[in-house]
């Protein structure tokens, strides 16, 4: 489709003039007290996660801050279900809690398609993208997803310690992703300063945080240009393409939904395999199980995602009101705790602990609700080829420095640094 008017106004760099949205004072340093003042962004959060979850869940259940102009976390997995279900109280116009909420004329579409969007719209936007993250999709990426794991490893070359997180876990989705969406393949350590700038920038000034979001969309209106011209099978002719109500999408749709894919399916599926591994390399009894018995893989898996799930969301109140014990504020935050839900002891047999053959497992790690996680197949199909391979070439392997382990702030939890020692 050379030529497209659609994009020209976007291509030739003139944006819509769009409402800004309220920015609130920016709050840093140490968390006073986790019920009144909590922080995800805090170095306290990666280091204690779980327990000052633990803590919240059994002394105030639904905690409150007044930092990014105030917001809630609820820790009990029946609030947080509640809140997942409730399209009509609490809105996803912005799934990540900043100090910068977007204006309301953006709903119901949003700025990254579905994720973004509240009912109706998401409905259309998220049937557009089914058939290309079915099962059988996912399969279809597993021999290159399993070639690419091998590579990754052959690029250890006899090393003893390696660094799982960087050099393995992170280019495992990174490379995924970017075959579907026809990205140079090459272009991975961009993507990693995209995901950075969206989900770990955040509490730089706005206008900071403006400019690294226009790198990702320039690129991302490149990628558009260079597909208009050579049309190919893939997800990005395919959103350019689609049409909505009979009409092609808006130029916004197209890139919102690519920024997505991109951003959405990277530090989630980096962060689990991280988790995954860490936890094998410190629990030798589990490794030994799984080394003797790879049947037992995809039940770990779902144990593994339900200890560790990486993935925060968050929504914004749409109306005062009062909710289950607090008074909630219009455009407060909430601050949707997957991990915490699939931590509840009322909910989960033994939920501190990590069972590889648990059986009943109805863990949220993938959210719940209408939102619930698009790439979900696909995400197992990662996970589970970069455990099997890493398991069938290394065997055992243990943390070469436990101390040198460091973990994300923020709403996607994973290991940043993994030294393993696998000789
Ligand atoms: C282990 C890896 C992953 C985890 C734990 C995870 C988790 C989640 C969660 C919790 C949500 C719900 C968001 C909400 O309620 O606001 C979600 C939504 C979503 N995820 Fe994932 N995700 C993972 C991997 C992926 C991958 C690989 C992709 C695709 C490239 C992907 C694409 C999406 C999309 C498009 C949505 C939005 C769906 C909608 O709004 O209808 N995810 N994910």
């Amino acid at each position: 489709m050379p030529g497209d008017e659609r994009f020209a106004r976007d291509l030739r760099g003139e944006r819509d003039e769009r409402p800004l949205g309220t920015r609130s004072e920016i709050v840093t340093g140490p968390v006073s007290d986790w019920a009144t003042d909590f922080s995800h962004l805090e170095p306290e959060w990666a280091t204690g996660f779980y327990s000052i979850l633990a803590g919240l869940r059994e002394r105030c259940p639904i905690a409150r801050t007044e930092r990014f102009g105030g917001g809630w976390l609820p820790t009990r997995y029946e609030d947080v279900a509640a809140i997942a279900y409730d399209t009509e109280r609490f809105s996803s116009r912005s799934i990540i809690m900043s100090n910068f909420r977007p204006p309301r004329q953006i709903a119901p579409a949003g700025g990254s398609p579905p994720i973004s969007s509240d009912p109706p719209f998401h409905h259309d936007a998220r049937r557009l993208l089914l058939p290309a993250f079915t099962k059988t999709a996912a399969s279809r990426q597993e021999p290159a997803t399993r070639a690419l794991c091998h590579s990754l490893i052959d690029a250890f070359g006899d090393r003893g310690v390696v660094d799982a997180a960087s050099e393995y876990a992170q280019h495992i989705p990174m490379r995924v992703i970017a075959r579907m969406l026809g990205f140079p393949p090459g272009d991975g350590p961009r993507f990693r300063q995209f995901v950075e700038a969206t989900l770990e920038g955040i509490n730089l000034p706005p206008e900071e945080r403006i400019e690294r979001m226009t790198a990702l969309f320039d690129y991302l209106l490149a990628q558009v240009r260079d597909h208009l011209d050579r049309p190919r099978d893939d997800l990005t002719s395919y959103l350019i393409s689609a049409e909505l109500h009979g009409r092609k999408l808006a130029p916004e749709h197209v890139t919102g939904t690519m920024a997505l894919l991109l951003i959405a399916g990277i530090d989630t599926t980096w962060s689990a395999i991280g988790a995954s591994l860490w936890h094998l390399a410190r629990t030798p009894s589990d490794l030994e199980r799984l080394l003797a018995d790879p049947g037992l893989l995809p039940t770990a898996v779902e144990e593994l995602l339900r200890a560790y799930a990486p993935v925060t969301m968050a929504r914004l109140v749409k109306e005062d009101m009062h909710w289950r014990g607090v008074d909630m504020r219009a455009d407060d935050w909430i601050l949707l705790s997957f991990p915490s839900a699939n931590r509840d002891p009322s909910v989960f047999d033994r939920a501190d602990e990590v069972v590889i053959d648990r059986q009943v497992n109805r863990h949220v790690a993938f959210g719940l609700g209408i939102h619930r996680c698009l790439g979900s197949h696909l995400a197992r199909m990662e996970l589970r080829v970069a455990l099997e391979v890493w398991l069938e070439r290394i065997g055992s392997f243990t943390l070469a420095d436990p101390s040198a382990v460091t973990w994300s702030a923020g709403q996607i939890r994973g290991p940043r640094a993994l030294p393993l020692r696998i000789g």
